[in-house]
């Protein structure tokens, strides 16, 4: 009886922590936006945002590189702003976001605000710009550095006044609408380079919210969390849905020594094309592929310009690591396929550190001393 009682709640808890993802969000806030961190930057992020929403701040700057998740924190200014979203789905505030980059300025300039019939050639309608659609909501102005300056004196006239004219009309109308306006440039050195007005800056940069990049000291320990996170909710490959459950520990090493230029969306690709790649339980090493426009060279053999550390200490650590995914830990094998006695695989593995998955890397200590610069291990040595 005991047993059977036993089963039902392995059964049961293992049920409830397969579909539950709360422990990857830091708070409710983030759980609600679903934005994962456990990093000291991230709750820093997160207490600036509580902070900024509640307030009357309008217009607010969100500045950090791309895909670092700015889009994700101003859904978290939004969210915050109008909690009766959730409780009276039905009196929804918009979120409407805009990227400033992907049009024309006059497109962007109605887009924006919107056009009266005849104002141009084509405008054979009336059209409601995102202002006005936003009601009072949030507008998100994404990639703000890319406004034409034209159109940022009107923006800014906006902020200032409340109210707006549709393009070819006369009439005010009044914006009740949250501004949040996300840059991935340094808009002080644009304002410099005279491509960004300094009026519009100053009147942007409040209380900037920052979002560090990926690669950052503060932000790297959310790299192991988030590439958990993505393969737990990817939906890429419905049959393996589930089957994978976790990634080996030199493939989170490898994840974790990588820069991440694109930040977080880099991260989530790389696991996506892992999940696609991976045949056994547990995304290792093999099925890491950073940069896959890189395969082709790859195979062929290491080119020059793919070495990006000539260092043979770390070039070797990484070939014994490569060597012992790829048997399976079968060190007579390894040995084999690396040229050397199983004596001298023995010592190198002690030397440089080398461990299978038992190596618990959440203790910052331990991650310190397996630490090896990004190096070549980042491209595959032979595509799958
Ligand atoms: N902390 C995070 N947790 C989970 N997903 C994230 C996180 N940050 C970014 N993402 C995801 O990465 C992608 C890029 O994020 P986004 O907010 O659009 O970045 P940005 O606007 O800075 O370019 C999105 O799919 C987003 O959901
Ligand atoms: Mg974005």
């Amino acid at each position: 009886m005991e047993q059977i009682i036993n089963r039902i709640k392995i059964k049961s808890e293992t049920s409830h922590s397969e579909k539950s993802t709360s422990h990857f969000f830091a708070e409710d806030l983030a759980g609600s936006v679903s934005m994962v961190g456990c990093s000291k930057a991230i709750l820093n992020t997160l207490k600036m945002i509580k902070l900024v929403a509640g307030s009357r701040c309008n217009p607010i700057l969100i500045v950090g590189e791309t895909g670092t998740g700015k889009e994700l924190a101003a859904k978290a200014i939004h969210v915050l702003r109008h909690p009766t979203n959730k409780v009276s789905p039905r009196e929804n505030q918009r979120f409407v976001a805009v990227n400033c980059a992907a049009l024309t300025a006059n497109l962007l300039e109605s887009e924006l605000f919107g056009h009266v019939k005849g104002s141009f050639t084509g405008a054979d309608r009336e059209k409601t710009g995102l202002m006005e659609f936003a009601q009072s909501g949030t507008l998100l102005l994404d990639e703000i550095s890319e406004m034409p300056i034209d159109l940022q004196a009107k923006l800014l006239r906006v902020l200032q006044e409340k109210t707006f004219r549709k393009v070819g009309g006369i009439k005010n109308i009044p914006c009740g609408a949250t501004i949040i306006a996300s840059s991935n440039r340094n808009l002080k050195n644009e304002v410099q380079a005279n491509r960004f007005r300094g009026d519009l800056y100053y009147r942007l940069n409040i209380s900037p919210i920052t979002l560090a990049p990926l690669r950052s000291r503060e932000r790297r320990q959310d790299i192991r969390l988030l590439a958990k996170y993505f393969l737990k909710t990817s939906t890429i490959c419905p049959e393996k849905c589930g089957k994978i459950t976790s990634l080996t520990e030199l493939a989170i090493e490898a994840l974790e020594r990588h820069d991440w230029p694109g930040n977080v969306r880099e991260l989530s690709n790389v696991i996506e094309r892992a999940i696609l790649l991976e045949t056994t339980d547990k995304i290792g090493l093999n099925a890491i592929y950073i940069d896959p426009t890189e395969w082709s060279e790859v195979s062929e053999g290491l080119t020059p310009g793919l070495i990006k550390d000539f260092s043979l200490a770390k070039a070797e650590r990484e070939l014994i690591a490569r060597a012992l995914q790829k048997t399976g830990w079968q060190k007579t094998r390894a040995a084999a396929l690396l040229g050397i006695t199983r004596a001298t695989l023995y010592a190198k593995v002690k030397q440089y550190n080398i461990e299978k998955d038992s190596y618990i890397a959440n203790s910052p200590v331990q991650q310190e001393q397996n630490e090896v610069p990004a190096s070549s291990l980042s491209q595959p040595v032979a595509a799958p």
